[in-house]
């Protein structure tokens, strides 16, 4: 049986840990990574069973959990909408009392957050985001992690985000309040922020920009994303040409400080949302970034079911 000692907690959006859980979870991470890169066993999870919902196409979310579960001694198992009772309308709410009452922890990968909320209701067991409409907390968590291996702490630095107001923008601006750096946002008018999602303490936090080029001055990190997310592909045609301009170029990167990083969470779309000289440049740090959604998301998975090892 599961969580005997460890309380119930959800990992839905950024918010739901605190700066100091950050910290741990970063520390973690680092010592999961040292103990996967030297074959090191360690199985804390061992006969726990991780149940993956997607609704939406993953590669490296379904990969990183499922290694990742396996190699805390655990077992994944892979549910689809397409081949469950999901896509046949079972409600949302009695596939999380099912599917919680046989697993130990559930990640699910959605449309609206508010299916993922109703979900998490519903469930007996830890139940994370692996990516909504409005957040991916696990991608933005690898994010800081990356920053934080290769520059250090990153309080106090400027993120700076070029492109759709989208699940990964969303997120980052959470991540800026709670790790207390500065995220600069630039995307073309007709595609903005929803200031109304963002609370006064974010806004602290957030500087908008209508160029792009302002936006990337002296930025640490600049970090881009797909114009078309998941679930807007009717879209596509009209945002070709309204984000032209917002193209992570080498013009962007050679504003931002000489040593900042480029990340973007994949899959990248070159001579769209980044140029192939950036993302295949001496400043990206795209594949270390993706490696690390396996060494972060372990690091949450024994956090969520086994608390702090001291
Ligand atoms: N970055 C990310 O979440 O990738 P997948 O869609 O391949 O899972
Ligand atoms: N914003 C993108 C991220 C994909 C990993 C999407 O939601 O499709």
């Amino acid at each position: 049986m599961t969580q005997l000692k460890v309380p119930l907690r959800h990992y839905l959006q950024f918010t739901d840990l605190s700066t100091d859980e950050y910290a741990y979870i970063l520390d973690r991470s680092k010592i999961l990574k040292h103990k996967f890169k030297a074959y090191e066993t360690w199985h804390p999870l061992h006969d726990r069973t991780l149940a993956m919902i997607f609704e939406k196409n993953s590669t490296r979310t379904r990969l990183s959990f499922e290694a990742g579960m396996f190699q805390l001694g655990g077992h994944a198992v892979y549910l689809n909408t397409r081949d469950t009772q999901l896509g046949r309308g079972e409600p949302v709410e009695d596939a999380a009392q099912v599917i919680s009452r046989m697993t130990d922890i559930i990640m699910v990968r959605t449309f609206g957050q508010d299916i993922l909320e109703r979900f998490a209701a519903n469930s007996r067991v830890p139940v994370i985001n692996g990516l909504t409409n409005e957040f991916h907390p696990c991608q933005v968590l690898a994010d800081i992690f990356t920053f934080h291996e290769l520059r250090g702490d990153i309080a106090g630095k400027v993120v700076t985000w070029v492109g759709d107001a989208n699940n990964m923008a969303y997120t980052w601006l959470q991540a800026a309040r709670i790790l207390n750096f500065q995220f600069h946002f630039s995307g073309p008018s007709s595609y903005p922020l929803d200031m109304s999602r963002i609370s006064e303490a974010e806004a602290q936090h957030l500087k908008v920009f209508d160029n792009p080029v302002d936006a990337c001055m002296g930025a640490h990190l600049v970090t881009t994303d797909v114009w078309t997310s998941m679930g807007f592909e009717k879209e596509n045609q009209e945002r070709l040409k309204a984000f032209a301009d917002w193209i992570v170029d080498e013009q962007k990167m050679s504003v931002a400080q000489p040593d900042a990083l480029f990340m973007h969470c994949l899959p990248a779309h070159r001579g769209e949302e980044v140029s192939s000289g950036v993302i295949d440049g001496p400043q990206s740090v795209v594949w270390e970034e993706a490696e690390n959604r396996l060494h972060v998301q372990k690091a949450l998975m024994e956090f969520l079911l086994c608390g702090q090892f001291n």
